[in-house]
């Protein structure tokens, strides 16, 4: 892929010009703390081995001339307008307009984008194609950046440019991920520690279920408000709490004027926060079981209570059950992408087949088996 991306670079836009530099950055999993990154609450994601990655120079023309080996596309510019005919050269676009708002000179480039990290698997492509970006043009127009605001620079393309309201996980990870370690992160503080977590006799492997739905980020967005909104009625009785994450797990929910579907939000916030301390506890006393059943919880509370779940990722995560994985729960965003499973090492050959068979019977949809690496976060490549 190294030496193609430069060839891509060449071949769509000429062989003079300034020197090239090519980049990668990886995808994520996380293992806890889903929908909570943007509620202050803590997340406990990994970077790992599928990478998008990128060659660039910069140009003299001063636009921006974009070529992408998925879509076999060219998108070029001459500023930052949002694109509809190409929606992937959005994600690099909104980090050109972040970065000249916050005053630092881009001038033109052109870039060739290619990668193998399945699109709308819940694997975060897109924070990998911001996070990438901006590592680029900092190497390129030579600006210090730290890893901390190359993550805020990318979401804030992702939640001003292209409107999806995310949190900081995905960018952050893809920007500070380190070999063989997860990342406990603060997402109120930003404060990070490095976790090496001991699965014993145990493996994590990644199961797509190739389902997105086309609402997604729209009922994305609108999970954020619902949030929101249960926040400003805690404050109402409880002024002192900045950050819905903040309510002690033993808050009488009843005390507030909550509707139906706000204590639904609220009770996977707060089992999410009680699940995720469990978790981490179980795998540094090396008790593996315990944290599987974390996952297990974690799923079914983002389906039964946050809503972010689909059939098949709830038929696959019962399948896991049935056949014995120690743990199972959809990742990310939700409304399909990919089931996170730890279990036994041996056990994935015993049951992968039949899983694969029955989801194929029952929704006609292929699921995708992958093992991974836990690897490091954006880098240059040589
Ligand atoms: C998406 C968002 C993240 C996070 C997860 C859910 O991946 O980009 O910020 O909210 O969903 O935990």
């Amino acid at each position: 892929m190294i030496l193609n991306i430069k060839n891509l670079l060449l071949e769509n836009f000429g062989t003079s010009g300034e020197p090239i530099q090519s980049f990668r950055a990886p995808a994520r999993i996380n293992v806890i703390g889903e929908h909570v990154d943007y509620l202050g609450g803590y997340v406990l994601p990994a970077a790992i081995d599928f990478q998008v990655c990128v060659s660039a120079r910069k140009n003299s023309i001063g636009k921006i001339q974009l070529y992408s080996e998925q879509y076999k596309e060219v998108a070029t510019t001459d500023k930052p307008i949002y694109d509809k005919s190409h929606l992937w050269a959005n994600y690099v676009y909104g980090v050109v307009e972040e970065l000249i708002k916050n005053g630092f000179e881009i001038g033109g480039f052109d870039m060739a984008i290619d990668g193998n990290i399945p699109q709308g698997a819940g694997l975060s492509s897109s924070a990998a194609l911001e996070v990438v970006t901006c590592f680029a043009l900092a190497s390129l127009f030579q600006f210090e950046i730290s890893r901390e605001k190359i993550a805020l620079i990318g979401q804030a393309a992702e939640n001003n440019f292209v409107g999806m309201k995310c949190g900081i996980m995905d960018q952050y990870i893809v920007a500070n991920g380190k070999k063989n370690q997860c990342i406990l992160l603060n997402t109120d503080t930003l404060e990070k520690t490095y976790h090496n977590l001991d699965l014993k006799d145990h493996e994590f492997y990644l199961i797509n279920s190739n389902v997105k739905h086309s609402l997604q980020d729209s009922e994305y967005n609108n999970r954020r408000g619902e949030c929101e909104s249960a926040l400003k009625k805690v404050k109402t009785n409880l002024p002192r709490i900045k950050n819905l994450y903040d309510l002690p797990i033993d808050t009488n929910l009843n005390s507030f004027s909550f509707s139906g579907v706000e204590i639904k939000r609220v009770q996977h916030v707060m089992g999410e926060k009680d699940r995720t301390n469990i978790l981490l506890k179980s795998f540094a006393s090396g008790d593996v079981f315990t944290a599987g059943k974390c996952l297990y919880e974690t799923h079914d509370s983002l389906s039964r209570l946050f809503e972010v779940s689909c059939d098949e990722t709830d038929f696959l995560v019962g399948m896991l059950k049935e056949k014995n994985a120690s743990g199972a729960r959809m990742i990310g965003g939700g409304f399909g992408g990919s089931i996170l499973v730890l279990d036994k090492i041996g056990n994935r050959q015993n049951i992968e087949e039949e899983i694969k068979k029955s989801y194929k019977e029952k929704f006609n949809l292929n699921a995708t088996f992958y093992g991974f690496q836990i690897s490091d976060g954006v880098s240059k490549l040589q």
